[in-house]
């Protein structure tokens, strides 16, 4: 006969936290959200933890080499979308290890044939108004000017004016060595020229970087950045059961610090085949996450099959069709709660702590404070990040608002077949996530203050000055249906959507 789980499956939703004491010591700014990133042996201390427990799913939409320099700079870490060339991901990751803090590289490149429609185009999908004219368009082209939205007035002047007839040229510009100008020289260009950006190019003229003014208090200011011993970026990058060999010597030597096999599913053979390859060949030192598993027996099998953290998750993901498709998955919540229980008994044994990822499903800021207190590490969030600037994705505006895509790696959109491989015939034969939008948020640096902010806060009702204190004093309730609606303003006519629905 088959077996039953005794209990119901549960998402975040269907709980809360119950507040503990906390003394006149436990105010927010007393809070550190440091956090285990791989395992360690009791009474050591992990080779890699994150300043914040979040991390960037491993995704087309949202884990390019942007994301990964704006989340380590508030101290997580990204992981690098494996679902591209073995070529093209480790030049993500070695532009994250090489990238140089106010140095940026430029996103939003013209020809001097572009037209004043194309310009006004390309800053409403992009946000950004300066754009450089290189000869051939490519972000290290030829540099020929600038154009930036003092350069134009679309109301007086014809829509299809070229950018040559109107860009600042290269002789008026004021720029820099790329090779010798330290941020400290940029930055001072930058005050006595009075400049918004400067330039930097190499001895051919060809655009390296550029500095932006608006960066200056930005570049000061990440005290809880996450850097390596060198100072350079910490970054993660995505991996797959079928093409290791080749996939992580390249990654390795793109300065990847740390790798996660990608799976929709991680319960199996494949996940064991290479994790052995990988530490056989490449030795302990590299370190790798596995997944996805929803309970005890997944996590025991990874965590044997030498896992150095794990990640829990099947059907929760916000683009996910899996359990419509396959009928496959577990609530959230009980997923996470369950392997955590398995995580702290094979510590009890072994004295080996393995970090557990929650991975999926969140929908609201405090879902990350719950997923912590239930045992969680870190998180791993897709939806969350690919509504920011930061995301690879087009930001769109449809019927008034700004949207972004935000595309599975189970749609037909991302192709993803190593991730839902199933030793098969290399391709999906059936989606498994969708194509969609999400409301555009702003920045990374401004939505994650806010979210930290209140995980914070919720920490401190519960009495706890770090995440161990949370995991260990948490008290969870399961609420009813009707504590939901509770839970939520009711019974009054909230004033915004009164006026919206009026107009
Ligand atoms: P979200 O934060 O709820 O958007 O979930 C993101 C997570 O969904 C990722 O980290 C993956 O584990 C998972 N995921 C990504 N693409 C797909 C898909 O196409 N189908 C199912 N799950 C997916």
């Amino acid at each position: 006969m088959a077996y039953y789980f005794s209990e119901a499956s549960h998402t975040f939703g269907e709980y809360l936290l119950v507040p503990g004491y906390s003394s006149t010591e436990c105010i927010p700014a007393n809070v550190s959200l440091k956090t285990p990133l791989v395992k360690f042996k009791k009474g050591e201390e992990p080779s890699i933890s994150m300043n914040i427990p979040l991390t960037s799913a491993i995704m087309q939409a949202v884990s390019d080499d942007k994301m990964a320099v704006a989340l380590a700079k508030e101290g997580g870490v990204s992981f690098i979308y494996g679902s591209q060339s073995i070529e093209n991901e480790a030049a993500m990751v070695a532009r994250v290890k090489n990238y140089k803090s106010g140095f940026v590289r430029s996103d939003s490149n013209i020809l001097p044939s572009t037209t004043l429609r194309e310009v006004v185009d390309l800053k409403e999908r992009t946000g950004h108004s300066t754009m450089a004219v290189t000869e051939d368009g490519t972000p290290e082209g030829k540099l020929l000017g600038i154009v930036t939205s003092r350069d134009y007035r679309v109301t007086r002047m014809s829509m299809d004016t070229k950018v040559a007839d109107f860009m600042t040229p290269f002789e008026k510009l004021i720029w820099a060595d790329a090779d010798t100008t330290s941020l400290k020289d940029a930055n001072n260009l930058i005050w006595e020229h009075k400049l918004n950006m400067l330039p930097l190019i190499d001895e051919n003229q060809r655009l390296k970087y550029m500095v932006f003014r608006k960066d200056y208090t930005d570049n000061k200011e990440n005290t809880n950045e996450l850097i390596d011993a060198q100072k350079r970026y910490v970054v993660g990058a995505g991996i797959n059961t079928r093409d290791y060999a080749e996939r992580v010597p390249a990654l390795i030597a793109a300065g990847a610090d740390v790798l996660c096999i990608d799976s929709s599913e991680g319960f199996s053979e494949w996940q064991k085949i290479t994790l052995e390859y990988i530490h056989k060949n490449f030795g302990n030192e590299v370190k790798v996450g596995a997944g996805n598993v929803v309970d005890r027996e997944g996590f025991r099998f990874l965590a044997e099959a030498g896992a150095d953290f794990i990640k829990v998750g099947i059907g929760g993901g916000s683009i996910c069709i899996t359990r419509e498709q396959k009928g496959i998955g577990r609530g959230q919540a009980t997923a996470l709660i369950d392997v955590v229980a398995a995580r702290d008994e094979y510590f009890a044994e072994t004295g080996i702590y393995i970090p557990v990822c929650s991975d999926g499903g969140i929908v609201h800021d405090y879902h990350v404070t719950l997923a912590l207190a239930m045992g969680a590490d870190f998180v791993m969030l897709g939806r969350y990040f690919s509504r920011f600037d930061e995301s690879p994705t087009n930001k769109v505006k449809i019927k008034g608002n700004y949207l972004k895509e935000y595309w599975g790696e189970g749609s037909n959109r991302a192709r993803n077949w190593q991730r839902y491989d199933m030793g098969g015939d290399k391709k999906l034969s059936f989606e498994e996530g969708v194509d969609s939008y999400v409301p555009y948020a702003g920045s990374l640096k401004d939505n994650v203050t806010v979210t930290l902010n209140k995980v914070r806060s919720t920490m401190c009702n519960c009495g706890a000055l770090t995440i161990p204190e949370l995991q260990k004093n948490a008290k969870l309730t399961l609420i009813s249906a009707t504590s939901i609606v509770e839970g939520s303003s009711h019974d009054v006519i909230v004033k915004d959507k009164y006026y919206r629905n009026e107009e």
